[in-house]
Formats: C-alpha cells, sequence, structure tokens
C-alpha cells in the first residue's frame, strides 16, 4: 500500500469524472468503509446509512435513473436550486461549470453537450461502484446532514489515501424514489447524495482540470 502524508492526501484529491473499469478489491474497500466509520457525529449518533452498488446491480440503477432523468422525473428529498447561489458563491459556481465544459470542449450555448454531460452523472462517470449516502430524519435535518457531509469526507480522504478517486454527486440524490425503489430501501431513510468511486482514468480530459481554492483570508477571522 502507498503511505501519503495527510497533506498529500487533502490536497491531491479531486473530483474525479472518467474512470478506468477496474474493480476496487473487496478487502480494501472494507477497509475504506472502516476509516469512515470513525468519522465524529452529533451524540455519537452515528446516522450514516450507507448503500454500495457494483455490477449488475450497478448497471440496473444506472438505467433507471437515466429513464427518470430523460423523463424528468426527479424526485429530491432535500431542495437545490443553483438559482439559490448568490455573489461570490455564485461567482465561483459559475467558474466550476465554465472550466469544466471548458475541459470537454463543450461550447457555452451547446445545450445539447451540456446534457450528455449531466447524463455521465448517471452512467457514474464509468465507476465500477457508487455509494448511495442515505440518512434518518431528524428536526430540520441540518446537524445530520452535517454528520453525513463529514462520513463523505472521511470516506473521500481514504479512497485518495489508497490511489482511488472518487467524486460526490449531488445529482444521484435527485431520484431518491428511483434509488429507493431500486435497492429496496424504506421511504423513512432519506437520499442526501451519491458518490461514483474507482481508478482515475488519467489521461481523461474530464480530469484534467483543477479547480482552485480562495486564500484564508476570504473565510476566516481571527479574534483575539
Ligand atoms: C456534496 C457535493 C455534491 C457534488 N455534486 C456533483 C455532481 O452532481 N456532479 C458533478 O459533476 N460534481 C459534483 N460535485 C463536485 C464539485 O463540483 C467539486 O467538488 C468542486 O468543483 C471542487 O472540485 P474538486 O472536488 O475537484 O476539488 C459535488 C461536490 C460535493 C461536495
Amino acid at each position: 500500500m502507498v503511505n501519503y502524508s495527510f497533506q498529500e492526501v487533502i490536497r491531491s484529491r479531486q473530483s474525479i469524472r472518467q474512470f478506468l473499469s477496474t474493480p476496487v478489491k473487496e478487502e480494501v474497500l472494507r477497509g475504506v468503509l472502516e476509516d469512515a466509520q470513525y468519522t465524529p457525529s452529533n451524540c455519537n449518533t452515528q446516522p450514516w446509512d450507507v448503500h454500495i452498488v457494483s455490477g449488475a446491480k450497478k448497471e440496473e440503477l444506472s438505467k433507471a435513473l437515466i429513464n427518470a432523468f430523460e423523463k424528468g422525473q426527479s424526485s429530491l428529498d432535500f431542495t437545490f436550486d443553483i438559482n439559490d447561489y448568490f455573489d461570490r458563491y455564485a461567482e465561483r459556481q459559475i467558474e466550476q461549470g465554465k472550466t469544466y465544459y471548458e475541459s470537454l470542449g463543450i461550447a457555452r450555448g451547446d445545450q445539447e453537450g451540456r446534457q450528455r454531460v449531466a447524463l455521465r452523472n448517471f452512467e457514474f462517470f464509468n465507476a465500477p461502484h457508487a455509494a448511495f449516502l442515505f440518512m434518518p430524519s431528524f428536526g430540520d435535518n441540518v446537524r445530520v446532514a452535517s454528520d453525513i457531509g463529514m462520513y463523505a469526507q472521511s470516506f473521500l480522504l481514504s479512497l485518495t489515501s489508497r490511489g482511488i478517486g472518487s467524486i460526490p454527486q449531488t445529482r444521484l440524490g435527485m431520484f431518491a424514489d428511483t434509488v429507493r425503489q431500486v435497492l429496496g430501501v424504506s421511504d423513512d431513510m432519506k437520499l442526501l447524495f451519491g458518490i461514483s468511486f474507482g481508478y482515475p482514468d488519467k489521461e481523461a480530459r474530464a480530469n484534467s482540470f483543477r479547480m482552485g481554492r480562495d486564500p484564508i483570508e476570504s473565510n476566516v477571522t481571527f479574534h483575539d
């Protein structure tokens, strides 16, 4: 196993949007899931309910998601509206989209191209596996969603430390009813998002860019 420092792991993680089909070995995946189990949570409630899809089930789910997407049958457990972003948040969101589409050579007005790119989410970007992060519903759900977010970062970083790529996808949470139906998950469990993962295709254009970060002065205030 490669031994990366924590700094190397956190700074080298990037969202991967084209994977090789090589599966992740079961013992490696179990190690990642065991690492993620050490995530902190409010009152140690450990509210993560994780469903991993691979093989024939992944293909079945991909088909069902593409079908729902093409028919516009979305079913979100939590709202998502890109128009809610404002000021610098909207600027960053626009910059991210521009960088991504430019890396693929898709022009601004190319609606068909954009639709094709959106669809790649439901093909899991060719990843051999995807994890779906479900949660029970408590109160306004903000605390539990933050626990799931922390779990997701543990999962992503553990994958990175083992040379495995990943991408968190809100898109995969936009068809929660479809996912519940195909995986036989109870309606009580709410879907926050999914994560596709596997070995990165290092040659792919979709993986050729890195999103920057603002300096800490833009978001940290020191008080003493
Ligand atoms: C919760 C969450 C959901 C995301 N959903 C999507 C998605 O549906 N599709 C996608 O292509 N990227 C998605 N992303 C990836 C972000 O665009 C990416 O994290 C951001 O641009 C920063 O780039 P980096 O991950 O390469 O550092 C998501 C990221 C997070 C944290």
